[in-house]
């Protein structure tokens, strides 16, 4: 059983992604998937246990909604899939068959809190970017440009040209991509163990997209994909099983101001609650 939420192009789907996926999406009919799956490593998702009984009951399950994603996706439609850096590598084997996969990009982040000591610290979580056609796919280069050290910082100038020529200062970013993780303190926080950065969505969904396109996250969590698809003028649709973060997806999407009787508003922070008026010194972009 699924409950549909809509409003001005943007669905929220309170179910099971399985579910969801093969009875209420038609095949063919989404331009992007993001997809952000329990990652089989003990989370809690309110209560949910992202831990399966066996590595390969998780596989399994996880080639049942990525064939389904695949199905769903129009023929000039791209994926973006993340997983844990230990079972990406079976993930890109079994999607070599059915897509191409065009980059294995890696989001780095620093992190100041728990550190190994006895090996080396995870500081990276690996995203495939894959594609049903490579000769027909949207990639909207100028939308996603940065700064080319080169350049545009070091304003070097390439004396190996016929008539010497300053580096470009723009370029495509490369497969690396530093972008911080979200933090209590920042402006986006929501009450989640894995919520994405809208940063990093807006990337995938400027390049790989255009305006009203159709963008599909089987696994919404905060809904960051439905967010920051919402800003840059997609449609979208979010599948979400946990209804405490359908209910973060209702508000930050602005499809309900109020559920079940209760005011939808964002939960203050302990500093917030402590002093109001100070709220700006504390708060990150
Ligand atoms: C890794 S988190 C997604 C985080 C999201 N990208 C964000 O930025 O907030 C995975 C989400 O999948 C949800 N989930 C777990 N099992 C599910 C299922 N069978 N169907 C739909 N959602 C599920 C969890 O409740 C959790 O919120």
């Amino acid at each position: 059983m699924v409950k549909v939420f809509e409003k001005e192009g943007h669905r929220i789907i309170w179910g099971d992604a399985l579910d969801a996926l093969s009875k209420d999406i038609p095949d063919g009919s989404i331009d992007l998937i993001f997809v952000d799956p329990p990652y089989n490593i003990g989370k809690d998702f309110n209560g949910r246990k992202d831990k399966w009984n066996s590595d390969n009951e998780y596989l399994a399950w996880c080639y049942q909604w990525l064939d389904l994603c695949v199905q769903k996706l129009k023929p000039s439609g791209s994926m973006y899939i993340m997983a844990a850096t230990q079972n990406m590598p079976h993930i890109d084997i079994y999607l070599r068959s059915k897509l191409e996969v065009l980059s294995r990009i890696v989001w780095y982040y620093d992190s100041s809190g728990v550190q190994a000591k006895q090996y080396y610290g995870s500081l990276y979580e690996p995203i495939l970017f894959c594609v049903k056609d490579k000769s027909q796919y949207t990639f909207n280069a100028d939308d996603i440009l940065v700064d080319a050290k080169t350049g545009a910082q070091r304003k070097l100038i390439d004396y190996r040209k016929a008539v010497p020529t300053m580096y470009n200062a723009k370029k495509v970013p490369g497969n690396v991509w530093e972008i911080p993780r979200v933090r209590y303190r920042m402006k986006e926080y929501e009450d989640h163990p894995t919520q994405k950065p809208t940063a990093l969505l807006e990337r995938i969904i400027a390049a790989s997209s255009n305006p009203n396109d159709l963008i599909l996250d089987p696994f919404s969590g905060t809904f960051t994909t439905s967010f920051a698809a919402k800003q840059l003028g997609r449609r979208s649709i979010g599948i979400e099983i946990e209804e405490k973060y359908v209910k973060i997806g209702l508000r930050r999407l602005q499809i309900l101001s109020e559920y079940k009787g209760e005011e939808l508003k964002r939960e203050p922070k302990s500093y917030e609650r402590a002093m109001p008026q100070q709220k700006a010194l504390f708060e990150r972009k």
